[in-house]
């Protein structure tokens, strides 16, 4: 099979940073896997790398300047971003991440950035402490929820002496990165899959809510997962820090359980399947008080009265056409697989994924889980402890054998 970079153009951005000096290496391997190069430069990249190493390696002119005379792209920025198949800038320094994250044009590379609209990716390159600094963490968070690939930077010697995360990645995994989520682009199945994830919050009062600690890591894990395997995916997320990094997934961010259940029974009839991971809140205080309740001077307790909140999965259940899969995940303390099998049952699904909490490193928070996989035929999967990506895939595996790709 071809290589997906085969007869694409890659427009190449690097910035000022040490690691430009690689650049030219990056440019050589997309070149070697038949992609066509341009590069487009920052002046402070070029106290790193020289314009006629970079014209060399990729048999094109280096685009630098807004208003160059010369070069064929240069008068209009808009030629070359129509030009481009995909763009990566590496190395991405603080500076133009910010600029990106901020939508500010001033040179030719950040003007060119502000226009492209196909599949971008960063590779950043800084010392530990600037990759750390919140205001850097949030625009990449930031890129990252608007479909920006960013190629994570790698830990080992960096060019002011310490050692620690930042380093760019090297070049050979930087076109990795590159061809495996083009090859997910272009095969994309076209098929929905929703998910929920995360917890729901039930208010009490304006400043009050009632909550569980899930963090919606299974989730959103599994809608990158299969995303990457080309599904689209419509991610309806509960109250949490994570981001979303796939370009295929529609995410919509939801606060309590009954708007978690009117998006997904909006959504779910134009989806294939649906895996429900949230953690929702059976129950809900009856009255939201619109102020803050103020406790009385000789009041020793208080009753908040709960009532019941809709069943998302039950629901979907009752919904669900022959042509759809339904998978819901189970939380048990009790005679586990039992009451795994009765939920299977009851609210009508495919396969239901059993998590323990007994077993330390699985649950809430984690990065680890562990579960067992039941399905309507009374097959049982018991699966080790594994990293929430490791069993993402393991159910996306079975999702995919269900639905198809
Ligand atoms: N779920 C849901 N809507 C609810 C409650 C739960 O969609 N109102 C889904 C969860 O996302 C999960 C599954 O139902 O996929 C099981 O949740 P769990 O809390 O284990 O079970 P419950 O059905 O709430 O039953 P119980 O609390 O009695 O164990």
């Amino acid at each position: 099979m071809d290589n997906v970079l085969s007869g694409k153009r890659i427009i190449v951005g690097i910035t000022g940073g040490i690691a430009a000096y690689k650049a030219p290496l990056l440019v050589r391997l997309l070149v070697k896997a038949g992609a066509e190069v341009t590069c487009a430069v920052t002046d402070h990249a070029l106290q790193f790398v020289t314009e006629l190493t970079l014209e060399t390696v990729s048999g094109n002119r280096v685009y630098k300047e807004l208003f160059d005379r010369q070069n064929p792209h240069s008068t209009e920025h808009i030629s070359l971003k129509d030009w481009g198949d995909a763009m990566i800038v590496a190395p991405a320094t603080a500076n133009i991440i910010g600029k990106m994250a901020n939508g500010i044009a001033d040179d030719a590379l950040s003007t060119l950035l502000l226009s492209f609209r196909k599949p971008l990716f960063i590779a950043p390159a800084m010392n530990t402490q600037m990759l750390e600094n919140y205001a850097l963490q949030r625009n990449l968070d930031y890129l990252r929820a608007n479909g920006v690939s960013v190629i994570d930077s790698a830990s080992g010697e960096l060019a002011c002496g310490s050692s620690g995360n930042g380093r760019m990645e090297e070049p050979e995994r930087i076109v990795e990165a590159m061809e495996k989520v083009l090859s997910t682009e272009s095969h994309c199945s076209g098929k929905r899959v929703l998910i929920t994830a995360g917890p729901t919050y039930e208010k009490i009062d304006s400043v009050r809510f009632i909550g569980n600690f899930s963090t919606g890591k299974m989730g959103f894990a599994l809608a990158e997962e299969l995303a990457s395997r080309g599904y689209e995916v419509v991610l309806i997320a509960g109250p949490t820090q994570l981001a979303t990094s796939h370009s295929g997934i529609r995410r919509i961010d939801i606060v309590s359980a009954r708007e978690m259940y009117d998006a997904a029974t909006r959504e779910f009839p134009s989806c294939s399947a649906a895996i429900l991971s949230a953690a929702v809140a059976d129950f809900r205080p009856e009255h939201e008080a619109d102020h803050k309740i103020k406790k009385q001077s000789d009041q020793d307790d208080m009753t908040l009265h709960l009532v019941q909140n809709p069943d998302i999965l039950a629901t979907l259940g009752t919904m669900k056409r022959e042509d759809q899969l339904l998978v819901g995940f189970a939380l048990e303390t009790d005679n586990e697989l039992e009451n795994a099998k009765k939920k299977l049952a009851k609210k009508n699904l495919d396969f239901i994924v059993l998590n323990s909490l007994q077993d330390k490193g699985a649950g809430f928070g984690h990065d680890t889980n562990k579960v067992t996989i039941i399905d309507r035929s009374g097959n049982i999967d018991i699966g080790e402890l594994k990293s929430k990506k490791a069993v993402a895939k393991d159910i996306a595996d079975k999702v995919a054998l269900l639905i198809g790709n």
